[in-house]
Parts: structure tokens; C-alpha cells; sequence
């Protein structure tokens, strides 16, 4: 990914989007969720995976989660994975803190996909490290920050977080539910991981083989918490019209 949009241009492309009425992005939602941003026709998903590894147990999850969104409506839901292991995410921009001679900042560029108008739900992913998510993760979360400030940009998209570790019970609740108390942060609609296995997340096992589809129960829940956002997102951004 490269560092052509700078930080003013991201901040201006907010502006842009908001001042446009856009669904996704009209400031803030006074309706309190209630839905007074209802867009037409398409709605996209969006899965972030934030592991320094790229393509592996995280992003996998991920994509199942996606495909059980697409699953929902195929026609009306787009989905996007971005990962983000191979960029420079630095955390400190967020305090002002200028960037340091010789860092790149890529997070401008994963900002711009964020705020595209037709996002209406996101999925935050992190393996388990030491029972917290990836500082990557953390970066990455602290960066959007700029969201908040900027009129609580995401407030009303549907959120939910989804974590791997590498034991069965290895953190994995610690993770998705401080990634989920990020995310009310910005006033999103979290939701977990849908019915029958209906708790708060995505929870997947890496048995150490860094293929993630042996893991049943983790599968499921990354499959129910992909539709469960799908539904939540449409119902609330791009309802069917009654014929
Ligand atoms: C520094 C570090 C700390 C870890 N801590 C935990 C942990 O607390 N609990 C756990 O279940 N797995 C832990 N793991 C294992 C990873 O969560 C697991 O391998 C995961 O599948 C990695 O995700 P990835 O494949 O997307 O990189 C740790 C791994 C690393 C490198």
C-alpha cells in the first residue's frame, strides 16, 4: 500500500462524504441507531485482520466471516478484507505526535476505505497475544480515533470482533470483547456472533497447523457472526421494500 493520501486528504474525503448525505457517513446518528441513514441498493462489509502475519489464522476467519455475509444477499452485499500485516500503522500519530523522520503511515490509506459511504458494517479480527489483541490491532483501533473526532463518523454501522489464539481457551472473549468495547466507543451497533452459538464473537482455535478450518466450532462462529452483522446491516442501511 503506498502513502499517496495524506492525512489532510483523508480528513477532506470524511468531509466530502458527510457534507454528500452519503448513508454511511452522515456525521452522527440522532436517531440514536433507530436508522435515519438508510441507504439504497448495495451495502458493503468490511473485515479488518490485524495480525503481523499475513494470510494466516486471522485473515482466514476473517474471510469466512465475509463469505457468511456475502451469503446473506449476494446481490445487495459487497465485502472487502483488508489486511493489515504488511503496513505501518503508527500509533502515536494519533496523540499529534508527528510522524518520525524515516516512518511510513499507512493508516491514511485503510482510513479512506473505512469512510467509503456504502460501509455499513465491520468486522474487527486479532489473534490472541498474551491474552489482549495484537499492537497492531491496538494501533490500528487507536487510529480511528479519527472517526470519533470527526463527528462520529461510524456511529450506527454494525460492528463485531472476531479473535484466534492459539489454544482453545486462550483469551479469545478477552479479546473480541475489548475490541467490541472500542467499537461502542464510536457509538457502532455491536452484535456477536448470531444463533445457535450466539455469545459475543468469533472465537477460533489455531492448533498449531495455521489452518483454521479444522476448528469447528470456531468456523461456526465466525459464520454466524459474518451473518449476523450481513443482517443487522441491511436491515438497518438497505431494508427489502415490500412489494
Ligand atoms: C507473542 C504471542 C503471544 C501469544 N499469546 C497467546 C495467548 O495468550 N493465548 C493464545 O491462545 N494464543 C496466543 N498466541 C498464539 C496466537 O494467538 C495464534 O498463533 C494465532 O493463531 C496467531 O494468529 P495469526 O495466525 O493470524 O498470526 C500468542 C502468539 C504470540 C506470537
Amino acid at each position: 500500500m503506498n502513502t499517496s493520501i495524506s492525512r489532510r486528504g483523508f480528513v477532506g474525503a470524511l468531509g466530502v462524504a458527510a457534507g454528500a448525505g452519503l448513508p454511511g457517513l452522515a456525521a452522527t446518528d440522532p436517531a440514536g441507531g433507530k436508522g435515519t441513514i438508510k441507504g439504497q441498493g448495495t451495502i458493503k462489509i468490511v473485515g479488518v485482520a490485524c495480525s503481523p502475519r499475513k494470510g494466516k489464522t486471522t485473515a482466514q476467519g476473517i474471510s469466512i466471516c465475509l463469505e457468511a455475509a456475502k451469503a446473506v444477499d449476494p446481490q445487495r452485499i459487497e465485502t472487502e478484507l483488508i489486511d493489515l500485516a504488511d503496513l505501518d500503522i503508527p500509533a502515536y500519530v494519533v496523540a499529534k505526535v508527528p510522524l518520525k523522520p524515516g516512518h511510513r503511515d499507512d493508516f491514511p490509506d485503510v482510513a479512506a476505505k473505512l469512510a467509503d459511504a456504502n460501509v455499513a458494517g465491520i468486522i474487527v479480527g486479532s489473534p490472541v497475544y498474551f491474552g489482549n489483541m495484537t499492537a497492531l490491532c491496538k494501533a490500528f483501533l487507536d487510529r480511528c480515533g479519527l472517526f470519533r473526532a470527526k463527528q462520529f463518523a461510524l456511529s450506527g454501522k454494525v460492528g463485531g470482533s472476531l479473535a484466534v489464539g492459539g489454544v482453545r481457551n486462550g483469551g479469545q472473549e478477552l479479546v473480541i470483547q475489548t475490541i467490541n468495547n472500542v467499537l461502542m466507543c464510536h457509538e457502532m451497533l455491536i452484535v456477536g456472533d448470531g444463533r445457535p452459538t450466539a455469545h459475543w464473537g468469533a472465537t477460533l482455535w489455531n492448533n498449531g497447523t495455521d489452518d483454521i478450518s479444522t476448528d469447528e466450532f470456531g468456523v461456526a462462529t465466525a459464520k454466524n457472526l459474518g451473518r449476523r452483522v450481513a443482517e443487522v446491516a441491511l436491515a438497518r442501511f438497505a431494508p427489502a421494500t415490500a412489494s
